[in-house]
């Protein structure tokens, strides 16, 4: 896709339509023994007992492999267990499912075992029936068992089981493999810029389609239709439309609204790729041209994530970003007469709601210890916590300040921050702020984007997804 920008720029998103790219070739597939190596030293006692498959309403949800799965055996089948231990003979074990006819007729024919041992390296390929003899005699032995906890089938399956035996106790299978998990190698960071590249070209597509008069859901299949058409997967958690009064709505959903002239429309969307998910908002003029109180926020908004994209190198904090966007916010909100005391904690926390980053990767919210980046945030500290974790080289970390003037958001400051100031003082607040704060009623701006941390600084994963004020409004022209 090319569009020209004004100066001459051209705005081009290089991605191909080339599955072929999703093959690993036999030396990543070593990446995938590595991790499990790494979880082997880090394992004093016990086993990992992991499934492929956690989908428990039948045609209701698409299948997708579970994260530590995939992560730790390259595997994406149904059904399939894996266990990882200490036996020298067999450290790596899968167990698939049985091969019926009927399983054949309706889902083709299953990977050859042979093909499972050459491709995935399992030391032992286990049908059901010896699997659950070996799980028997673990569960016997008392040894722990570390697991998806979250997978509360399974935990449920292997405490009844437990129950005829005693012993063994179940642990939480992040405390082995979260900390390798937010250290991305150069082969999750592929396909992490080909899911924003992907991205960034749906959004694009929204960006040149988006008028006044139609639905956000057509918005949304336009966006999910062009995953599809490259081959991702699916979107990696439900895509956010909103328009008009829903942009202040932090994760909505419903995507059913008709859109108006005058209205923003912000899209939170990602698409998934070989497993891993981008997740890039972008907030745009339905009519293509942004109002100017639409443009005073979102560059309110844009400037304070550029300098927050600024900070984003090793050594700094995880939680400098976000206290650097934080810090431009609260000085712009102070100038356009949208809080009184530009060192109020709960006026800058009635504006900065969340936190701006989180680790992406093989999911959304991906897992890893933060240090006291969540912990520090709350009602009187928007800044974050100081004593957040360093940014190391290899993590992957989303950026996303945001400003939601919703309806009836001054109506709610006593009942948010009656603990934090005295009704007077929220009272004379609401007065005096409340003529500017009306002008921007229904504008909802969010900006995201992903961050690679290098040795040398970043990279922006989702650079090609257009946001500067004049990019969008030459695109959607
Ligand atoms: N899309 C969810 C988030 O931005 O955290
Ligand atoms: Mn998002
Ligand atoms: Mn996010």
């Amino acid at each position: 896709m090319c569009c020209n920008i004004p100066g001459g720029r051209s705005w081009i998103i290089p991605v191909t339509i080339d599955p072929s790219d999703l093959e690993y070739t036999p030396d990543q597939m070593e990446s995938f023994a590595e991790r499990r190596n790494q979880v082997l030293s880090r394992l004093e006692e016990g086993i990992v007992v992991l499934r492929s498959d956690d989908r428990e309403s039948y045609n209701r949800n698409e299948f997708r492999v579970n994260s530590y799965f995939f992560y730790l055996t390259g595997y994406d089948g149904p059904q399939t267990f894996a266990v990882i231990c200490k036996n020298e003979n067999a450290p790596f074990i899968l167990a698939t499912p049985p091969r019926s006819i009927r399983s054949m007729i309706y889902g083709g024919e299953p990977q050859k075992d042979e093909e499972v041992i050459a491709l995935y390296g399992p030391d032992r390929l286990l049908g059901y029936r010896e699997f659950r003899s070996f799980i028997d005699s673990i569960l016997g032995s008392g040894l722990p068992v570390y697991m998806d906890l979250s997978d509360r089938d399974l935990l449920q399956q292997l405490k009844d089981i437990k129950g005829e035996k005693g012993g063994s106790e179940f642990r939480n299978v992040s405390e082995l493999v979260d900390e390798l998990r937010v250290i991305k190698e150069p082969l999750e960071v592929e396909r992490l810029q080909k899911a924003c590249d992907i991205t960034a070209r749906a959004i694009a597509k929204v960006m040149k389609e988006c008028e006044p008069g139609r639905y956000e859901f057509e918005m949304e299949s336009l966006l999910e239709g062009t995953f599809r058409e490259y081959g991702a997967a699916m979107p990696g958690f439900p895509s956010i439309m909103g328009s008009g009064p829903n942009s202040t709505i932090l994760h909505y959903e419903p995507n059913m609204r008709l859109m108006e002239d005058g209205d923003l429309l912000l899209m939170d969307v990602g698409a998934e790729y070989g497993y891993y998910t981008a997740d890039i908002t972008r907030t745009i003029p339905v009519n293509g041209k942004f109002s100017e109180e639409q443009r005073t926020i979102y560059q309110l908004v844009l400037n304070a994530q550029l300098a927050a994209i600024d900070s984003m190198k090793p050594g700094n904090l995880i939680g400098d970003a976000h206290r650097v966007a934080t810090r431009i916010i609260i000085q712009g909100l102070f100038e356009l007469g949208l809080m009184t005391d530009s060192s109020s904690a709960w006026q800058a926390s009635f504006y900065v709601l969340y936190p701006s980053s989180h680790y992406l990767g093989l999911d959304v919210h991906d897992v890893g210890a933060y240090g006291g980046f969540f912990a520090g945030f709350g009602h009187d500290s928007p800044g974050g916590g100081p004593e957040s974790r360093v940014l190391e080289p290899g993590m992957v970390l989303t950026i996303e300040p945001g400003l939601y003037f919703r309806e009836n958001g001054l109506q709610q400051l006593h009942e948010i921050f009656g603990n934090d100031a005295d009704s007077t003082e929220i009272e004379a607040f609401i007065e005096q702020v409340a003529p500017v704060y009306e002008k921007y009623v229904h504008i909802g701006v969010r900006i995201e984007d992903d961050i690679l941390i290098t040795k040398e600084g970043r990279i922006n994963l989702s650079r090609y997804a257009p946001k500067e004020v004049l990019d969008i409004e030459q695109i959607m022209r």
